[in-house]
């Protein structure tokens, strides 16, 4: 059992039998400074029950509590701190990792719950921004970490393949486009022709008219602008998968923007029945001066409908489809303000489940303090990127592991592994520095820094040698506490993270871990035939199931030898 359990497990026989094991547990808290104790429970809640000062409750708890398992119960203020036997708990903790294995950490409350997360969402025929990985990389570890708090998740890729922009695509490339390029490179092609129609347009405003023309065929159906349109999706969608393959990034839905198409007029009808809808310089908008927002356009004067009419369209579709108990849109702060009027709309139309949908926004991506942006040139391409981490990455192992087996799937996993954990180590809000040699040192706060210690565990592992089975006896020094009193908080950061949807608490987290790992290492020789080399191994194992699993809840992998 983990510390929190059995601390929950004692309050309760000891006294307080009228309260569950799960809110008891739920009120323990770390203290801030480890020497104050190993858990604290306050005594803020029961003053007002038992009409107490909390003070003189936590005094007379710790008088009473007591627990082999305890080496030192003592009240500071309204709390009763715990101080555990590292012997004795550490036996509790390390044997309950080995038991459970992979399942380490794993929750229930999310059972019988389901999470759609809209993640991802690149626009086709335009190169797949930073800003997109960004969304991939956080949705997809928001998602996998719902799944190990229990929840059913379904990742959806809303992918941009419906608006005006495709109207001046389809003029750009009929006047200027070569179909034989446009099947070599479609992305880069397709983008090439995308930024010239801007070019040409500032000269000659005509083009913006037959853009929209053109889109409004695209709306109607028009057979030759549809195949077209088709064309453009079809290759940008397979080499986003190329992209996808690289991150190790699965989708249960694919249904884009123009998926919709044919289920906005519902969505137009309803605003009209309940007379939600206004005339605005001849467009139809949802007004919202009550929420203090800018009216929501649903309809151009055109006829031409919007991204926002769409996402209320997905939204209707998506509680339909999957009856959602929560819906995330993992999607750039710059649109904080479309998702605020999209569910502002839907709570006027009144479905409370617009309750449960939530943006989830992350900070830029920076290149020399600047933005990265796709219009100005300074994009950078995401699998040029990716191909150069794991250049980098193999140019790195050569060095340290010449004779590595699969030296390329191993650099694959390192390169990739860098780029998404340098992504999630910080707080998600934060603009991120994009630099290559730093997300790639084995040293400091990085991914190859986790991997690395994860496969030197493991080699400690395979030198051993065949020893049955690894049992934990308990370990006498310090460093080795001081690790399994971090291996022990791996639940309640899971559950944290989940609660924050914040994958970043994770990635924190397996930095501290590896770093007292690496610190018991140094101090500690782990392959030593004495009587304790059986529970160090043991230990080491431990350690290894939580990075394994760690990284695993990041997307990442975790090779065994590196
Ligand atoms: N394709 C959009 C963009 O690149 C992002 C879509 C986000 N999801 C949504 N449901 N609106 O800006």
């Amino acid at each position: 059992m983990d510390l929190k359990s059995i601390l929950a497990h004692e309050l309760k026989s000891q006294l307080l039998s009228d309260w569950s094991e799960k809110d008891l547990y739920d009120l323990i808290e770390t203290p801030k400074h480890s020497h104050l104790g190993d858990l604290a429970f306050p005594c803020f809640q029961l003053g007002k029950t038992l009409k107490k000062a909390p003070a003189q409750i936590a005094n007379e708890f710790a008088a009473t509590m007591s627990s082999p398992l305890f080496s030192k119960v003592a009240a500071v203020g309204p709390y009763v701190n715990i101080h555990f036997d590292g012997l004795k708990a550490g036996q509790e903790i390390v044997s309950g990792i080995l038991e459970k294995g992979k399942d380490y950490g794993t929750h229930t409350f999310g059972e019988n719950r389901t999470v759609v997360l809209d993640m991802s969402s690149p626009n086709i025929a335009k190169p797949f921004s930073m800003g997109h990985l960004r969304s991939t990389v956080i949705g997809n570890a928001i998602a996998t970490i719902a799944g190990k708090c229990g929840y059913t998740t379904e990742k959806i890729n809303y992918i941009g393949d419906w608006g005006t922009q495709f109207g001046k695509l389809i003029v750009a490339f009929k006047k200027w486009g070569d179909p034989e390029m446009v099947k070599d490179n479609p992305i880069a092609e397709l983008f090439v022709l995308y930024k010239k129609f801007h070019e040409e347009a500032e000269n000659d405003p005509s083009l913006e008219e037959e853009g929209r023309r053109a889109f409004k065929l695209l709306e109607d159906g028009d057979e030759e602008v549809t195949e077209l349109w088709k064309w453009f999706k079809d290759e940008s969608l397979e080499a986003f998968k190329t992209i996808y393959s690289l991150l190790g990034v699965e989708f249960h839905s694919y249904n884009g923007e123009a998926f919709f198409n044919d289920k906005m007029e519902e969505v137009v009808t309803l605003l009209q029945e309940q007379h939600l809808l206004e005339e605005s310089q001849g467009a139809q908008v949802v007004r919202m001066d009550d929420g203090n927002l800018p009216p929501c356009l649903i309809k151009k004067s055109d006829g031409a409908t919007l991204y926002a009419t769409r996402d209320l369209a997905a939204a209707l579709y998506r509680h339909r489809q999957y009856a959602f108990d929560e819906a995330l849109y993992i999607v750039g702060q710059e649109q904080t303000i479309h998702f605020k009027q999209v569910m502002n709309v839907l709570k006027k139309l009144g479905y409370d489940w617009a309750n449960e949908m939530k943006h989830i926004p992350f900070g830029l991506y920076l290149k020399d303090g600047k933005k990265m942006s796709t219009r100005k040139g300074r994009v950078i391409l995401l699998e040029e990127v990716l191909h150069e981490a794991i250049k980098m990455a193999e140019e790195n192992i050569k060095q340290k592991n010449p004779d590595l087996k699969d030296a390329y799937a191993v650099a694959r996993d390192v390169g990739v592994g860098a780029i998404i954990f340098h992504d999630l180590k910080n707080d998600r809000l934060n603009d991120i520095d994009f630099s290559l040699e730093h997300m790639l040192t084995f040293e400091g706060e990085t991914g190859p820094y986790i991997q690395y210690t994860y496969a030197r565990a493991q080699s400690l592992l395979r030198k051993a040698g065949e020893l049955g089975p690894l049992t934990f006896d308990g370990l006498e020094d310090a460093e080795s506490w001081e690790v399994i009193k971090q291996l022990r908080l791996f639940p309640e950061i899971i559950e944290k993270a989940w609660q924050q949807y914040a994958p970043s608490v994770i990635a924190k987290y397996l930095v501290d871990t590896a770093q007292s790992f690496n610190r018991y290492y140094g101090k500690t020789k782990i392959i030593l035939n004495d009587n304790e080399q059986n529970s160090r191994l043991a230990l080491v194992h431990a350690v290894g199931i939580v990075l394994d699993e760690g990284l695993r809840l990041l997307g990442m992998k975790a090779p065994s030898e590196m």
